[in-house]
């Protein structure tokens, strides 16, 4: 079907020809005429219509809101209506009618609440603003996708039904494979290490995570977009490097998008790299300075990330981070074995990322496995691929909604999920 989108319209010359489809979003009848207001998913217009003919007046009187059209009309370019162009429609066709009346309004001023939106969602997303969300995301993740491409990083897909925790057993969704016990991953890192000892030198990955937080809240889904990288020969400051101008080509991406004409309402600013560094250690010195109480290993809570934010204006890594708060994969410092060369990347008060050099040396690796009460037998698959030549290497996870919320400034991480998985949702 030939058709022009809504947003090239008023590019065109005045008299045009044009054809567009979409859902009628509002009908308004007086005697002689109609006025539909039509959106498709590049914006809204509207469109008259001539009530000269009985089979229009009949069609015009069955049609509803939110049901499907098509219409070939004249392009009127000095209207009176908002925006100064219309539709003069010549031929009006029904697609699909839709039921009445709507669970959920497209255009209706009040927001409905959390939950008849999510139980509702593709009406909820028909919304503009909804839509440029998920915009917003793709062109985040084409931006990565282009600069990892560019730095000689290979794609990756690893699975998702695994034998073994990664991230530590709390968490893990268990699923029955066949005879066997297995989980969901939560994080795809034991495979993209494997994938150095395979010599792959540097893999990516984007794809689902799964974790059984019990906690709902604002900044957890229990299934999320996660963007992995793993690098041969590296440590964690070049990880940290990756990772700065990846965000960095990933924002840069959405500003310099021309994909969603409205979204330049939405200022979105590029950040400068190198972003700013501070050690878990100064962050616990900020907060005594400031007469909050904190002691070394243990992770901050919401309200100690607040004022540790305080001192940025956007993004900053959160450095060496003590042993006790980090997975067993994680390579501790060398000359001080109580922090680790890791890091987390924040936005303010969120974490965005978290990342690390990894140990590759076997034994250690056992050992930490051990110290962090997990059983090495259950990771011989793993531990294997560290003992026939396994190079150094980092890596880093980025939650995807995680950055686009901050991006779009939206305070629930649900917004930026198209139907979001938490404690309670799981429909549809
Ligand atoms: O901090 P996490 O748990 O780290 C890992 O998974 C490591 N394997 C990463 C690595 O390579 N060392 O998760 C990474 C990121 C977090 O910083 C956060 O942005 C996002 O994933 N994330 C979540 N996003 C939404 N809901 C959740 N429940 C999330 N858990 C983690
Ligand atoms: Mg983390």
């Amino acid at each position: 079907m030939s058709r022009n989108y809504i947003y090239e319209l008023s590019g065109l010359e005045d008299g045009k020809r044009v054809d567009i489809a979409g859902w009628v979003q509002d009908i308004r009848k007086l005697k002689n005429v109609a006025f539909l207001m039509v959106r498709d998913n590049t914006g809204i217009i509207q469109a008259t219509l001539k009530l000269d003919n009985e089979t229009t007046k009949h069609m015009i009187n069955e049609l509803t809101r939110e049901s499907v059209i098509k219409l070939t009309g004249i392009l009127n370019k000095h209207s009176p209506a908002k925006g100064g162009v219309e539709v003069q429609t010549i031929d009006l066709s029904l697609l699909n009618r839709s039921l009445t009346p709507l669970p959920l309004g497209i255009a209706d001023p009040v927001e409905a609440d959390f939950d008849t939106r999510f139980n509702n969602r593709f009406l909820d997303l028909r919304k503009p603003e909804r839509l440029k969300i998920f915009h917003v995301e793709s062109e985040l993740l084409w931006g990565i996708r282009k600069f990892l491409n560019s730095e000689h990083f290979v794609e990756v897909h690893t699975p998702k039904i695994v034998a073994a925790a990664t991230e530590g057993g709390a968490d893990l969704f268990g699923v029955k494979y066949f005879e066997k016990n297995a989980y969901l991953n939560q994080s795809p890192q034991l495979y993209k290490e494997m994938l150095m000892s395979a010599g792959f030198d540097r893999v990516f990955e984007v794809g689902p995570a799964f974790r059984a937080e019990e906690h709902n809240t604002p900044r957890h889904l229990n299934e999320f977009t996660s963007i992995d990288i793993e690098m041969s020969f590296s440590d964690h400051n070049d990880a940290m490097s990756m990772l700065e101008r990846s965000v960095k080509a990933g924002i840069e991406s959405v500003a310099l998008s021309n994909t969603f004409r409205d979204l330049d309402s939405t200022e979105i600013e590029v950040p400068e790299i190198p972003f700013p560094r501070i050690s878990y250690q100064k962050c616990i010195d900020y907060l005594h300075k400031n007469g909050v109480e904190m002691e070394f290993g243990v992770d901050f809570s919401p309200e100690q990330l607040k004022i540790v934010g305080e001192q940025f204006k956007s993004f900053y890594f959160i450095t060496e981070w003590p042993s006790q708060v980090r997975a067993f994969y994680t390579m501790p410092k060398e000359n001080n074995n109580l922090v680790t060369n890791s890091f987390d990347l924040q936005y303010r008060d969120k974490e965005i990322t978290s990342g690390a050099q990894r140990i590759h040396e076997v034994d250690m690796l056992e050992k930490r496995l051990k110290e962090k009460g997990l059983n090495p037998a259950d990771f011989e698959f793993h531990l294997k691929a560290f003992r026939y030549g396994m190079p150094p290497h980092a890596g880093w996870g980025l939650g995807l909604e995680r950055l686009t919320m901050i991006l779009l400034d939206l305070q629930n991480i649900r917004e930026v999920s198209l139907f979001p998985r938490d404690r309670t949702r799981i429909v549809p």
